[in-house]
């Protein structure tokens, strides 16, 4: 394969999968085709949107005439498809926009694929999806990847439905597939609107961490360049047709991660021990609230030989760092539509 078309690359994770594929594969053409919505942001890609192998398009993933052109154009014979609305706290406010992108726009580039492909087999269509899909534990258990699916909110109930239909889709026209499901990302360029990148905007700004409910529910965090390697080994050396879950064994509970990045700011900032944990609020749980995610990552870790490259301190650091040093980013993309939003999801959430 040479011409790859990496969906939804100028987002958070997007963003470092296109990178990553850029830098290490100069002999591919890399083609971003990102809509550029409030998530999407080409600040994030400004070092590689010089290099000869790389082409950005921006487009939608739902307007299958254009994509199909992109496919006749660049002679595409590779998808790594991200393109996805992503967060949750939205699904709930907004549920529609997240079928029409994640389940619409999944079957539509699927149609454009299995149009322009035929029958060939040296291609490849890959999904990159999350362990929302297996739904939420109790204490105990793991996601593996034969655990039945059970998505509970709209965004992983859409995204269930988009991995439902690339495997209708392998199994029916033969379109050579495959799927990862992975865990909680942290690091530079997230969107402000998740749990670490707002607390430490907030932080930053002396503006109140609103904690949901008792701050007791459960994520396994993985640093997204450790996502962007294993999609890379899943991609290259993954069986075609199979799911990988993609997981670094790194369960935090909410409040225990929020008191950790708010001892690391205050360290960060000069400011005395302490400062930043009274920001703390307790507000309205989510609806829905899923308890705990966990993956077991055996199955990469035996079969690809992935592991993660750095533990959860030295990525929040670096990941606190980046966000220090890039205030601009958060500025920018802040005053974009995001603060209005912000403003009406949780200003009025949080308990005075
Ligand atoms: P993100 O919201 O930061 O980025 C999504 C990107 O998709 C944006 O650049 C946006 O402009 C683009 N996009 C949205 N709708 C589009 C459309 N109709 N056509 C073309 N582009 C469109 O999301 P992210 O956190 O980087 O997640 C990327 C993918 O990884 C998603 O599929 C998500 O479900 C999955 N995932 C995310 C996590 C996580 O922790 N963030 C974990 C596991 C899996
Ligand atoms: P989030 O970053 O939205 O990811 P996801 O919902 O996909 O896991 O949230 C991570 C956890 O943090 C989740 O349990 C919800 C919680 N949370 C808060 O307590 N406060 C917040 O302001 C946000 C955005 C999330």
């Amino acid at each position: 394969m040479k011409n790859i078309l990496i969906t939804g690359g100028a987002g958070f994770i997007g963003s470092h999968v296109v990178r990553h594929f850029v830098n290490k594969y100069p002999e591919y053409r890399i083609l971003n085709l990102d809509k550029l919505t409030y998530a999407g942001n080409l600040m994030n890609l400004t070092d590689i949107e010089n290099k000869p192998n790389y082409v950005f398009i921006k487009e939608d993933i739902c307007n299958s005439e254009a994509i199909a052109g992109i496919f006749e154009q660049y002679e595409v014979d590779g998808v790594i498809h991200l393109a996805a609305e992503s967060h949750v706290d939205r699904s709930i406010m907004n549920p529609m926009e997240f079928v029409q992108t994640n389940v619409v726009g999944t079957v539509s580039l699927l149609n454009v694929a299995k149009s322009y492909w035929g029958k060939r087999q040296d291609v490849l269509f890959y999904h990159v999806s999350t362990d929302e899909v297996y739904g939420s534990l109790d204490e105990g258990g793991f996601f593996y990847e034969t655990t039945s699916y059970d998505p509970q909110s709209p965004y992983s109930a859409s995204k269930a439905a988009s991995d439902h239909f690339v495997r209708a889709y392998g199994n029916t026209y033969h379109i050579p597939f495959k799927l990862s499901n992975c865990s909680n990302n942290y690091g530079p360029n997230h969107f402000p609107e998740k749990l670490i990148p707002l607390f430490i905007s907030n932080i930053m700004e002396n503006k109140p961490l609103p904690v949901y409910g008792k701050g007791e529910n459960v994520r396994d965090w993985l640093w997204v360049k450790d996502h962007a390697t294993a999609i890379d080994a899943i991609f290259h050396r993954g069986r075609v047709g199979e799911t990988y879950n993609i997981g670094g064994k790194n369960e935090w509970k909410n409040i225990d991660l929020v008191l950790l990045l708010c001892s690391i700011m205050d360290k960060k900032l000069g400011r005395p021990e302490g400062t930043s944990e009274k920001l703390i609020q307790y507000v309205t749980d989510r609806p829905g609230h899923d308890l705990r995610y966990a993956i077991d990552p055996t199955k990469l870790e035996t079969e690809l030989d992935w592991h993660p490259s750095v533990t959860f301190e030295q990525g929040l650091e670096e990941t606190v760092e980046w966000y220090l040093n890039n205030k601009e980013w958060v500025d920018t993309i802040k005053s974009g539509n995001y603060l209005h939003y912000y403003e009406a999801q949780y200003g009025s959430r949080i308990e005075k």
